[in-house]
């Protein structure tokens, strides 16, 4: 990832408006913490106002919730939120000027910027509303045939596990589970390696893996991956949904042929902004999942790649043009923009694990060089033992929502009764809050039934996708699916 040095902004558009801004603020907070000694910028101090914290409160989040899932759906600053909503002002006042004028050179500002961010070639970047979408656009771009083998991971994520099962069922290709250990070892790197490379055969055409995984919010060497697989001829697609924002990204060296990521969740754009990048040796058999005008375009100014990506069909995108102001915004919060941001994010996560594994007396689940700005800590078995699917959140979940306002994901993983609840770190926590949760979780624990005295199975989806061969394995049978 790289900082820009000069701040480009969106092409005219109006100041965010003051008053909405005022308005976007105007929560009381109990977001009273270990902020004071860190270097909010006097941006970030400007909207500290009524009580709430720098940098709380240049978010919308109801302060009376402890909210401690940054990781699944993000949370979209208010200054970036004026600007989508300024740009949705522009687009209503004339659609056809919008959609026909304004959309592409800005749609064109905004790739360049995350291209900078990310490290990446704009001419293999595009946008789309989410990971999902690019997955199985990635996924169903590649011509496999059949007995091609798909590896996955254990700690994969559900719906593009499902994404693999799919087109294995259309293409007659195989979805190979890759089982990683967990909790992880002192050279966890190593062992994921290991255990992705042990599933790799003369006939895997494709591993699918996590830069960082969503049930265990482990880093994974994606890196050490791309270049083992890289000698073995097989293609990487990296799943980075959390990575933008939360980790340095470099993808040009990285250079895998595919990359999906995110930009709503640590980057903090608003909901719908994610994107695709695609080396350039894969770049003409990647299509977009819906056809639209850019399959027969006679313009010869812009890539296929482009005329089909940048337009799918009438859409309110203001998500993806405000990209540029997420960068500028998040990074005007603290001294050393982005860079500090990942650091304090990732410091305040080992700190929030310290806090938990404490609590709960279980030791750190991987080495510190696998934890970015989450934190996943084992729990005890789950007596409920009830298996559910990813969206529906387990008992004790829900008795943190409802009895303490704690928002926080308890997913059973590898499988039930076995589970762990995972913490996100973004500028706007505090330690105190990790506190408040360690406290809520004891006293929860402590007041469940006995639980179930032997030892949870280990059987995973990916393990047995591995048993099964051909997919098609329950969705539901371990909960790595969480977002
Ligand atoms: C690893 C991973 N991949 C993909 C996704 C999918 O994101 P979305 O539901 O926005 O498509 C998530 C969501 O949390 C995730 O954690």
């Amino acid at each position: 990832m790289r900082t820009p040095s000069t701040k480009r902004s969106l092409p005219a558009i109006s100041p965010v408006p003051g008053a909405m801004l005022l308005e976007c603020r105007a929560v009381a907070g109990r977001f009273t913490g270990d902020e004071g000694a860190k270097p909010w910028t006097a941006r970030a101090r400007a909207v500290s106002n009524r009580g709430m914290s720098a940098p709380a409160a240049a978010w919308t989040l109801d302060p009376s919730v402890v909210f401690l899932n940054h990781g699944s759906f993000g949370a979209c600053p208010a200054e970036v939120l004026a600007v989508q909503a300024d740009l949705r002002a522009r687009l209503e006042a004339n659609p056809m000027d919008f959609m026909l004028r304004q959309y592409e050179p800005l749609l064109d500002v905004a790739r360049e910027r995350l291209a900078e961010f990310v490290g990446g070639d704009p001419d293999g970047l595009a946008f789309v509303p989410n990971p999902t979408t690019g997955v199985n656009t990635l996924l169903r771009s590649v011509a496999f045939a059949p007995g091609d083998e798909i590896v996955v991971t254990s700690h994969g994520y559900n719906a593009c596990t499902n994404a693999a099962r799919a087109v294995s069922e259309a293409t007659g290709a195989v979805v190979v589970g890759a089982e990683l250990p967990w909790p992880m070892p002192a050279d966890g790197p190593t062992a994921v390696v290991d255990a992705v490379l042990g599933a790799v055969t003369p006939r895997t055409k494709l591993v699918l893996v996590d830069h960082v995984t969503s049930p265990t919010a482990l880093v994974l060497p994606v890196e050490r991956l791309a270049r083992a697989l890289e000698e073995r001829g097989v293609d990487l697609l990296v799943d980075g949904a959390h990575a933008p924002g939360m980790l340095p990204l470099d993808l040009r060296a990285l250079d895998v042929p595919y990359y999906a990521g995110h930009c709503h969740k640590w980057m903090c754009a608003p909901k719908g902004a994610a994107f695709i990048h695609v080396r350039a040796d894969r770049r003409d058999a990647v299509r977009p999942l819906v056809v639209s005008h850019g399959r027969n375009s006679p313009r010869t100014d812009r890539s296929r790649f482009r005329l089909e990506f940048d337009w799918t069909g009438t859409a309110d995108n203001t998500a993806w043009l405000c990209v540029p102001a997420a960068i500028d915004a998040m990074a005007g919060l603290v001294d050393g923009g982005w860079p500090a941001i990942l650091e304090s994010n990732r410091a305040k996560a080992l700190a929030a694990r310290n806090i938990l594994c404490a609590a709960l007396r279980v030791d750190e689940p991987c080495p510190p060089e696998m934890v970015g700005s989450m934190a996943a800590v084992p729990l005890p078995l789950d007596p409920t033992d009830g298996a559910r699917s990813p969206l529906e959140p387990s008992p004790l979940q829900a008795a943190l929502w409802e009895r303490h306002r704690i928002e926080v994901p308890v997913p059973s993983f590898p499988a039930p009764p076995r589970r762990l609840v995972r913490v996100s770190a973004q500028l706007y926590n505090t330690l105190d809050q990790y506190h408040v949760l360690a406290e809520a979780i004891t006293r929860e624990l402590s007041a469940e039934p006995a639980g179930p005295a032997r030892d949870a199975p280990g059987s995973t989806a990916a393990g047995a996708e591995r048993a099964g061969g051909r997919a098609g394995g329950s969705p539901d049978a371990d909960d790595g699916g969480r977002p």
